[in-house]
């Protein structure tokens, strides 16, 4: 026997049974795009290297060590996208949208990459629904994309999550608060763990993220960035958050929220979710906005406002709910005389808009009722000589209740009819 291949370690296959979570996740995505004016955008996959080097930052953890990234036969370096956002600002700046619109509101839903300890709710291959608004600088935009990702939870009915809420400052305030947290870690540098110690050269402010329990100590005594907001960051700020109370939208500010890319500038935001079945990977989403990231890219200074949603941990969530759909009928055949029949009835019913199914290996009428069982069809009708000749039948409830006698011309009728 050959040896068995099996899928890439942290990347799975969706399969029936709970797929249909999936597809109903998607369809109240869409809903709620289509309510808030969000057009679907899909990108490739594969992008340059240095599209994500430079946009989501070669010193973060995503560029720096969790990228899938190789050389193409052309010799050019590609990598999987671990992300979405850089993808939807090279496609914003590549076909020149700000040229055609001033205001684009964008989404995009698709399978990211990122080579990352596994864990569960942390996957290898995962899914995101990315959200994106183009061209605004005010906080309407800010407090509108948040609004957006709030409703498409109210929409898969998951009432657990929060949203937190912080601002990073921009580049007029950031660089001198980020000198106070050098020099305030640097105090305690020796104390920090390997990683944070690497941090406060490169990125400081991910010290406030990280989950090693001495740096938290830490880092709970620094000074934080909203205590250092530039008057317009403090402005935009709080402007936010009455928009967000005007539309009634809960949330906490959370001073410590920093994010895990480069690109953010003021708003920065995560959705958080207490749930044991998340793990430690409670948080099903995250944002902010990125005004300078489209023109680092090569683009013209427009400013942008977005975030993403982990469909996989937003799935672990709907846990327990069923959306599978079964046939509304199945059709089975007395013997092989009556098998074309039967064939012929589910194929036209079908044509109708009704879900039915049939078993084509033919095979015996008991075993065929096993696969009607097994099918969760509301309904099964046998097909035989006498059936054919008055084109009527005996319409036998699945889950019990009353067989009735219904003429083949009345069943779609009857099937659609509510129960
Ligand atoms: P992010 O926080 O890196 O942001 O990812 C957003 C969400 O994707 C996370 O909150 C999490 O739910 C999910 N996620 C991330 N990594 C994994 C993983 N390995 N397995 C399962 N789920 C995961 C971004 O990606 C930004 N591009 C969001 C954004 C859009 N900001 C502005 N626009």
């Amino acid at each position: 026997m050959s040896q068995k291949v099996s899928s890439v370690k942290g990347m799975s296959d969706l399969l029936p049974g709970e797929i249909e979570t999936w597809q109903a996740m998607e369809q109240r995505f869409r809903e709620v795009l289509r309510r808030y004016g969000y057009a679907e955008v899909r990108t490739p996959v594969l992008e340059e290297t240095a599209l994500f080097a430079r946009g989501v930052g070669e010193g973060t953890d995503i560029v720096g060590k969790e990228m899938y990234t190789f050389t193409d036969k052309g010799g050019r370096s590609l990598s999987l996208r671990p992300e979405a956002t850089a993808g939807l600002v090279r496609a914003y700046i590549e076909h020149s949208i700000s040229n055609q619109e001033p205001l684009t509101r964008w989404f995009c839903f698709g399978p990211m990459f990122r080579y990352e300890r596994m864990k569960t709710g942390r996957y290898r291959q995962f899914y995101q629904l990315d959200v994106e608004a183009f061209g605004v600088k005010g906080p309407a935009q800010d407090a509108e994309v948040i609004e957006v990702a709030l409703e498409v939870l109210r929409a898969l009915e998951l009432k657990g999550v929060k949203l937190e809420l912080n601002s990073i400052g921009d580049a007029q305030c950031r660089p001198a608060y980020q000198q106070q947290l050098v020099a305030y870690f640097t105090g305690s540098r020796d104390q920090l763990c390997a990683e944070c110690q690497l941090r406060l050269e490169r990125n400081p402010l991910r010290i406030l993220d990280c989950k090693n329990e001495k740096c938290r100590e830490i880092a709970r005594g620094a000074p934080k960035m909203l205590d250092h907001l530039c008057q317009p960051c403090r402005d935009h700020f709080a402007e936010v958050q009455r928009l967000l109370g005007l539309v009634g939208a809960p949330f906490t500010v959370n001073p410590w929220i920093v994010r895990g890319l480069d690109y953010y500038v003021r708003t920065a935001f995560e959705l958080v979710a207490d749930d044991p079945v998340l793990g430690t990977a409670s948080a099903v989403g995250g944002g902010g906005r990125y005004d300078g990231l489209v023109q680092s890219l090569g683009g013209p200074d427009v400013p942008g406002v977005g975030f993403a949603l982990g469909a996989d941990r937003l799935k672990l969530l709907m846990q327990g709910r069923s959306f599978t759909q079964a046939p509304d009928l199945f059709v089975a055949s007395v013997d092989d005389k009556a098998f074309d029949a039967a064939f012929a009835l589910a194929s036209k019913l079908r044509k109708d808009g009704l879900g039915v199914e049939t078993d084509t290996r033919g095979g015996s009428l008991k075993s065929q009722m096993k696969r009607a069982d097994k099918s969760g069809a509301q309904f099964a009708l046998v097909v035989g000589e006498r059936e054919v000749a008055e084109q009527a039948g005996e319409l036998k409830p699945m889950r019990g209740g009353e067989s009735r006698r219904v003429s083949f011309a009345d069943l779609p009728a009857i099937l659609r009819a509510p129960r």
